[in-house]
Formats: C-alpha cells, structure tokens, sequence
C-alpha cells in the first residue's frame, strides 16, 4: 500500500498501536503528523519516523481545532485522521469515582469526536478523507472491571456509525479497528502492579482463542487498510482484530 503524499494524523502516536502506525504510514511514504500528550515519546518516534509533531491534549476542543486548521493551512488537505490516543481505568462502577468517570469520558469519547470534527470539516470541503478511530473488544462485548472503559469505547464505535452515515455521500469513509489483548503500555498499566511475562501468557490462554496478546504492529497492518483505497466500500465498519476473542 502506497500512501505517498497523504497527509496522515495520528492521535497517540507516541507509544503503542498509535506509534506503530506512526511507523507503518511513514514507511508507506505518509506525511505523518503526530499528536499527543506526551512530549518525550513523540520526540522519540519523530526522529526514527520524520513525523511531525504535535504535544497537546484531544481533550481539549481548542487544542484539536487549531492543530487541524493548521495543518490544513500548511499542507493544504488531511487525508487521514487515525484516532488511537486512550487511556484505561480497570476499576468497577463502584470503584469508579466522578473524576476517573469523568476523564476517561473525555479522552476516549470527546476526544475522538473533537477530532473527527475538527478534521470534516476540512475534510467535507474537499469531499475526500478517511478516519480510522480504535475501539476495542470491550466496546462490543463487555467485561466486569473496567466499566468506564467499556462504556467509552462502545460510544467510539457508535461514533464511527453515526459519522461514517453522515458523511457517505461525501466521499468521506469512517471505520473503527477494534482490537483484543495488544502488548503495548496499556496492557500493563492501571494495574496495581505490571503483570510479568508469565502472567500476560496466562491470560492469554485463559482468556485468548490464539493464545497469545498481539502485537501493535499487527493492528497497525489492519489500520493502514482501512485507511488505504483498498478498503473503498467500507465505512461504518467495526473490524475486530482480536484473535477470535468475539467469535465466541
Ligand atoms: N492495548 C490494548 O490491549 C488495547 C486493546 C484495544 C483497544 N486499545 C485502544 O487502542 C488505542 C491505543 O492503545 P495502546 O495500547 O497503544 O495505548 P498506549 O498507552 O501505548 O498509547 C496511548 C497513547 O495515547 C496518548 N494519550 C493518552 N491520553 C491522551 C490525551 N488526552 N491527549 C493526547 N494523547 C493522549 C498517550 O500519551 C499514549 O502515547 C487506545 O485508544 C486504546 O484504548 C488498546
């Protein structure tokens, strides 16, 4: 898959599946502007990718308008919005207080929506564009334990729908990867402390039809589709890349 020239925005592109789609784009020949909230990790994948750099919070609506009008004034166009910024709480409801509910809302459900606004209405001006949002397992099927992040990640796939119907005709395409178990950060934080090799290995054979987490390159192969010519008569899908873990 070819991508060069495109103009690609990835949220989150400083760790995990965000950064290894930072990675796959750039080698595809993408123009990659990476946003995120953490300065020394973006540092860090700039220099070996050549993106772009953006430190900012997608929470904060301003902060989504001015980077997206931005880019847009210096490089004319977005071709490529690719939300993975997110954060996880593991806690039940009623572990949950008004703060953590609060702030996994934001980021993971506003954030993306500032962000996918920001950029259509650029992108409905030039009538062409692609998003990618991450979901994931839990905003399909859920799981006791982390109920904030359930309850996020099933508003960013019927987020995906919803804009994804709205902008059909538009030649605008919306779709959510929706991935299982990855081995980035976040499988390891939130946690009261990191699980070890072994543990991650235990609950992928409890928990995993393959038995094993995946890795972030794998999910970033499947981002790139969706954002590729290859996908053109999908939009409104939610792929889950999972493993078998939601065929059950
Ligand atoms: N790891 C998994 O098993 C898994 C599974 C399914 C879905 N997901 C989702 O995939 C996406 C990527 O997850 P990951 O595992 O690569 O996580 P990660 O923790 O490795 O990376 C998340 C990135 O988002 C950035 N970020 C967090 N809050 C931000 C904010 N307010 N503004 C800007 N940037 C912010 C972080 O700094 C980090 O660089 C997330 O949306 C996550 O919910 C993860």
């Amino acid at each position: 898959m070819s991508f060069t020239d495109k103009v690609a925005v990835v949220t989150g592109g400083s760790s995990g599946m965000g950064a290894a789609t930072v990675h796959a784009l750039a080698s595809a020949g993408a123009k990659v502007k990476l946003i995120d909230i953490d300065k020394g990790g973006a540092k860090e994948i700039a220099k070996k990718t050549g993106a772009e750099i953006f430190i900012g919070d997608v929470s904060n609506p301003e902060f989504c308008n001015s980077t997206i009008d931005s880019i847009v004034k210096n490089e004319g166009q977005v071709d490529i919005l690719i939300n993975a910024a997110g954060i996880i709480l593991r806690a039940d409801a009623l572990d949950t207080n008004d703060d953590n509910w609060s702030r996994i809302m934001e980021v993971n459900v506003d954030g993306v929506f500032f962000m996918c606004r920001a950029t259509l209405r650029h992108m409905t001006d030039k009538k062409s564009g692609v998003i990618v949002n991450f979901g994931s397992i839990w905003g399909d099927v859920a799981g006791a334990g982390v109920t904030a992040y359930c309850v996020s990640k099933g508003a960013v796939h019927q987020l995906t729908r919803a804009l994804a119907l709205e902008h059909a005709e538009d030649g605008i395409r919306v779709n959510a990867v929706a991935p299982g178990e990855v081995n980035t950060p976040m499988i390891r934080s939130g946690r009261e402390k990191p699980p070890t090799v072994d543990e991650l290995q235990k609950l992928a054979d409890e928990t995993i039809p393959m038995k094993r987490l995946a890795e972030p390159e794998e999910i970033a192969e499947v981002v790139l589709f969706l954002a590729s010519e290859k996908s053109s008569y999908m939009t409104g899908s939610i792929v889950p890349v999972d493993a078998g873990y939601t065929a059950r």
